[in-house]
C-alpha cells in the first residue's frame, strides 16, 4: 500500500491494521524518533483515569502489545478493568493514532521469548524494581539490584512471574492527518461484529 499522506475517503483501506502498519513504517523512517512510545490510558475501579507513556513491542491484526510489571499501578488497574486506550503522536509525519479496547494478558510463552531478548541490565531492573511502589531513597533501589545481581550471578535471568505482556485487541481506531487551514483528517474505525465500520469525523 502506498504511503497516504492525505486521507482520501474511497481509497482507505477496509481494515485499519495495514494503516497503522502503513503509518507505522512512515513514522519509523525518522532515524532520530522513537515511535514506539504510546500514551497508555487505564481507569482505576472508581473511574478514575491514568496515563503514562509505554513501548509498543508488537502489533498484527490481534492487536497492540506491550511489557510492564503486573503489580504496577496500571498492572492493578488492568486486573480490575482490562479496557485501555493508546495515542501515538508523530510529530514529525504530523499524525496521531487513538486505539480503544479490551486488554488480555498475552501467552506465558510470547513473554518468555520477548523477556529472553532483552538486555542483562533490563532484565535484572524488571527483578529488582517492584514498579510503582513508594520506595525509601535512591539507595534502595540499588540494594535492590545488587540482590539481584548476586542471586542471578553467572546464570540466565528468568522472566519474572510478575511481569508480562498485554495486547491491546482494538474495536475503535482513529486516524489523524494534520492538513492545512486546520481542517484535518480523521477517520475512525469501529469494529461491528467482525467488520470495520468506518466513518470521518469532524477535526
Ligand atoms: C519513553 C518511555 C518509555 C517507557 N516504556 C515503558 C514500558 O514499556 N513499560 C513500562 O512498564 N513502563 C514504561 N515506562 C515507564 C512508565 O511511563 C511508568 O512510569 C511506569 O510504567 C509506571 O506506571 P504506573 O505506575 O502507572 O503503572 C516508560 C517511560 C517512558 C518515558
Amino acid at each position: 500500500m502506498a504511503e497516504l499522506l492525505a486521507l482520501v475517503d474511497d481509497q482507505m483501506p477496509d481494515n485499519p491494521h495495514f494503516l497503522f502498519a502503513n503509518w507505522f513504517e512512515a513514522a519509523q523512517r525518522e532515524p532520530a524518533a522513537e515511535p514506539t512510545a504510546m500514551t497508555l490510558a487505564t481507569v482505576s475501579d472508581e473511574g478514575r483515569p491514568a496515563s503514562r507513556i509505554v513501548l509498543l513491542k508488537g502489533h498484527d491484526k490481534r492487536g497492540f502489545v506491550f511489557y510492564t510489571n503486573f503489580e504496577s499501578r496500571k498492572g492493578r488497574e488492568l486486573a480490575e478493568r482490562p479496557v485501555a486506550a493508546l495515542t501515538f503522536w508523530w510529530p514529525w509525519i504530523e499524525r496521531q493514532i487513538r486505539v480503544e479496547g479490551r486488554v488480555q494478558k498475552v501467552k506465558e510463552s510470547e513473554a518468555d521469548a520477548y523477556f529472553a531478548s532483552r538486555p542483562r541490565a533490563s532484565q535484572l531492573g524488571a527483578w529488582a524494581s517492584s514498579q510503582s511502589r513508594t520506595v525509601s531513597g535512591r539507595a534502595e533501589l540499588d540494594r535492590e539490584m545488587q540482590a539481584v545481581e548476586e542471586r542471578f550471578r553467572d546464570r540466565e535471568v528468568p522472566r519474572p512471574p510478575f511481569w508480562g505482556g498485554y495486547r491491546l485487541h482494538p474495536d475503535r481506531i482513529e486516524f489523524w492527518q494534520h492538513q492545512d487551514q486546520r481542517l484535518h483528517d480523521r477517520i475512525r474505525y469501529c469494529l461491528e461484529g467482525t467488520d470495520w465500520v468506518r466513518e470521518r469525523l469532524a477535526p
